[in-house]
């Protein structure tokens, strides 16, 4: 009797307690992976204290575009490797009050003097150092411009009072987390920024040591960056004193930016490439970057294929995923460029494209690929990288990401600026046949020309269920942004996962040449065996991508930072 009625009371001391969370969202903990819940506005990005100065910011009453400022500029300061002045990138802002979603493209321009050999040597080969590691290497850099047309246009909030947070981070100094440390201690990185004068007192003590985690790394030159940034705007930048000694630098030591090409610099607001897949919208990046794109075209492949059934991380989810993913990226070889000098054909996102693709993919044999070729898709009918996403209280979402290219850019700082200066350049196609520092081909779309944008795999992304802003995420990793970006997507809509476990799953990539596929550890060993006897050749890789996300549902926020990339972090008011 007494165990019945212990039996009775548990079953309606757990059905009582449902109920009286049933105003809580429902987070299943079954899984191993916990998002960060919240309803007051979140914002996710690669440093966990660049997220609580955005976060301060949605806690002032600042709507997600003036937090998205205020984290890019602290990123610039807390986060060498990526977060920048002296690079670009892309911003996509859906806004509730309009309902409509706006992509700013920010990224860097060639100088006017770039012209399609620049990186050739007297034999005509492919030179790496000036392409990567030179002054020539740089774009006209967007990044300044970018944020201030964003936040000017599509903010609440000052200048000045984003900036704030930023020039204190650079003058009192931040606590060094274990990440900066231990990539500054790394050879390649330790070698590259100690020769650079500027580099060198910038990111390691005298004599050129290194910091350790814990330790505090003040920027004095960075904090009179942004101080004139803070007082005069982005003209200090692209007309005035930060301007002068960009060019004087680049006179001295054989830079090609000159004082018209930062004057000449503009912002291009774009409109978005939109995709469907299984009931959701897909709002991504058009070009310069091929990001939106491709995730929209492998996508429509996708959507023919039993991928939930297969289930994840199977020999045929990840053969299917390996056929698309090399298709995607033979055409991006030919097709892609910036869309204000090449006409990009619009037809790589339609469904009947990806149908005439999807014809030529066996489920069971894999396809060489010196036997897949770029499709024909319609013509044109009408006209180390970092990601962090937010979403405010009010509806709107910024998903953002930017980039110097390379951790720390060319590893040249600017004299007197505490500004690493990007190594976009490479980006552009130098020599047909000939991969760049991705190993991504490229064509007569993506050749050097002077004012052009160097094609981008950046895909910052906003997923929409129900018309509303579902999932708002990117991530950095040069050529594998892409399939990072498509494998998060397929884990949320296809297979249902929370947004933790779809961040932190493994990986694969493939992107056609050189004929590889990339693989995460995680994956089981019989489906690793089952995919080599399919004839691929696996190349075990270390981690892909850093996925910043926000999923909304329900009426709260799900945050993840992706741990493969530690220090990152998850923020709300
Ligand atoms: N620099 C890497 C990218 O833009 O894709």
């Amino acid at each position: 009797m007494f165990k019945i009625f212990f039996i009775f009371l548990s079953s309606f001391v757990s059905f009582s307690t449902l109920a009286a969370e049933s105003s809580f969202p429902i987070i299943d903990y079954q899984s191993i992976h916990h998002p960060h819940i919240s309803n007051t506005g979140m914002v996710v990005s690669q440093r966990k204290v660049a997220s609580q100065v955005g976060s301060d910011i949605l806690g002032k009453g600042g709507n997600a575009v003036d937090a998205a400022v205020a984290t890019a500029l602290a990123l610039a300061v807390v986060l060498p490797r990526a977060g920048n002045l002296g690079g670009g990138g892309f911003m996509m802002v859906y806004l509730e009050s309009l309902d409509k979603t706006i992509a700013i493209d920010y990224r860097e321009k060639a100088p006017a003097a770039a012209h399609r050999d620049l990186f050739l040597d007297e034999n005509g080969n492919y030179d790496k150092q000036k392409a990567q590691f030179s002054l020539l290497s740089a774009g006209v850099p967007g990044s300044v411009a970018g944020l201030y047309y964003a936040l000017t246009k599509y903010g609440t909030m000052s200048w000045k009072e984003v900036i704030a947070p930023s020039i204190l981070l650079a003058e009192k100094g931040f606590v060094v987390p274990h990440d900066l440390a231990n990539t500054l201690s790394f050879s390649t990185y330790r070698k590259r920024l100690t020769s650079n004068p500027a580099a060198a007192k910038s990111f390691y003590k005298k004599n050129k040591d290194l910091y350790s985690a814990g330790e505090i790394l003040r920027q004095p030159d960075l904090a009179w960056t942004l101080k004139q940034l803070s007082k005069h705007g982005p003209d200090a930048f692209y007309k005035g004193a930060i301007a002068k000694k960009i060019v004087k630098e680049m006179k001295k030591n054989g830079g090609l930016i000159t004082a018209d090409d930062l004057e000449n610099y503009v912002v291009a607001e774009r409109v978005p490439v939109k995709g469907t897949y299984k009931g959701f919208d897909i709002v991504s990046m058009p070009p310069s970057s091929s990001g939106g794109i491709h995730l929209i075209q492998m996508l429509n492949m996708l959507e023919s294929y039993s991928i939930k059934e297969m289930g994840f991380g199977s020999a045929d989810t990840i053969h299917i995923l390996a056929e698309v993913m090399k298709r995607a990226y033979a055409d991006r070889s030919k097709y892609l460029g910036d869309s204000d000098f090449y006409n990009v054909p619009s037809g790589l996102i339609s469904k009947e494209y990806a149908k005439e693709l999807n014809k030529n993919i066996s489920l069971k044999n894999r396809t060489p690929s010196n036997q897949v070729y770029a499709g024909n898709p319609l013509p044109y009918e009408s006209p180390d990288t970092t990601h962090f996403s937010i979403m405010d209280s009010f509806g709107n979402a910024v998903a953002n990401t930017y980039t110097l290219n390379f951790s720390y850019g060319s590893g040249i700082v600017i004299p007197g600026t505490g500004m690493l200066i990007n190594n976009e350049m490479d980006d552009f196609s130098s020599k047909p046949g000939t991969p760049n520092g991705y190993g991504l081909l490229g064509s007569e779309a993506n050749s050097i020309e002077g004012n052009k944008r160097p094609l981008s795999s950046m895909t910052p992304t906003i997923i929409f269920k129900d018309k509303k802003p579902y999932l708002v995420f990117g991530s950095p990793g040069g050529s594998r942004i892409i399939t990072t970006v498509l494998q998060v997507a397929l884990n949320v809509m296809t297979h249902g996962m929370n947004i933790a476990q779809a961040v932190n799953s493994p990986r694969i990539h493939h992107q056609w040449l050189p004929e590889v596929l990339m693989i995460e550890e995680g994956f089981g060993a019989d489906t690793e065996a089952l995919l080599e006897q399919r004839g691929y050749r696996l190349y075990p890789s270390r981690t892909m991508g850093s996925v910043q996300a926000i999923l909304n549902k329900d009426g709260y926020f799900y945050g993840a930072a992706d741990p493969r990339r530690p220090s990152a972090g998850v923020v709300s008011p």
